[in-house]
């Protein structure tokens, strides 16, 4: 699965642009790549044609999951080299009802966030707007930290995925996360999702606790988009390079990713 493809024109002309998701959490190594992935393939298979972005600028991985070798990727459209479009690589065959979608990978191992401009990360963006009418969904999968070119990523979408664990620690980090973007202004409203959990009433709890947070010390409450359990499957699908739902298609991750997907496209 490889090489670039020039977008095909869309079906059917579209009212209103993709909403764009970005997945987020402050806290590194929570599961926002291997979420991103899932929800691209789940949103593909309830029928919404889908484009997953890495962009992770420094140490991007989506494709490394996938297993996919894309030829191009998001730091030649950082550097001026290429449009967006032309940088698309289709996996598992494109958009499609069998969970496939299109991926702007990132660029591992390049080293450059350091040296990524905000404005550079802002022609990102803008070419993110001009592809949104070709798709039903768009998500961007960022890097951990708050520092500005994550936050700059996260303002360019419209609704933002909030990722956390059980942990302490990820739960400051994801409050962070959303008391920084409040203060920029961003009025997002963010869904919350507990990954890792013990089990899906432990995860709700974990969430009660932030929306409690948030609600007192910031003044609104976020959404609750569900908890995903903690599945051995996972990694070992990720050292497969090879989806869940494809080596798995049985397993409970995914099936709370399925259900995941039902409350973001209830809206
Ligand atoms: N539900 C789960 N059950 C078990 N393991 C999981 C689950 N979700 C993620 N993992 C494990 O967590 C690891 C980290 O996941 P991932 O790389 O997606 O995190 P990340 O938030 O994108 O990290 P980074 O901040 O470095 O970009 C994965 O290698 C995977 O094995
Ligand atoms: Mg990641």
């Amino acid at each position: 699965m490889s090489g670039a493809s020039p977008l095909p024109e869309p079906p059917i002309p579209r009212a209103r642009a993709a909403p764009i998701y970005a997945v987020a959490s402050g806290k590194g190594g929570v599961g926002k790549t291997w979420l991103s992935t899932m929800l691209s393939i789940a949103f593909g298979r309830a029928g919404q044609r889908t484009l997953l972005v890495d962009c992770d600028l420094g140490l991007a991985n989506v494709d490394v999951q996938l297993g996919v070798r894309p030829t191009a990727d998001v730091h030649s459209v950082v550097r001026g080299f290429l449009e967006l479009d032309s940088a698309v690589t289709p996996v598992l065959g494109g958009p499609g009802r069998n969970g496939g979608f299109d991926l702007i990978a990132g660029h591992s191992g390049s080293g450059a966030l350091g040296s990524v401009k905000l404005e550079e990360v802002g022609r990102i963006a803008t070419g993110l707007v001009k592809l949104a009418p070709h798709y039903d969904r768009i998500l961007l999968d960022l890097a951990a930290g708050i520092d500005p070119t994550v936050l700059r990523f996260a303002r360019a979408a419209d609704k933002l995925i909030l990722v956390t664990t059980e942990e302490p620690t990820a739960l400051t980090d994801a409050y962070a996360m959303v008391k920084l973007m409040r203060l920029q202004g961003a009025p997002i409203m963010p869904y919350v999702i507990v990954n890792m959990a013990e089990n899906r009433a432990k995860g709700r709890k974990v969430f009660e606790q932030f929306a409690k947070a948030c609600n007192e010390y910031l003044g609104f409450r976020p959404k609750f988009a569900g908890a995903i359990g903690r599945d051995p499957r996972v990694p070992d699908s990720i050292r497969a390079q090879t989806p869940l739902p494809i080596r798995h298609p049985q397993s409970q991750a995914y099936e709370d990713v399925v259900r995941i997907v039902e409350v973001l496209n209830a809206g």
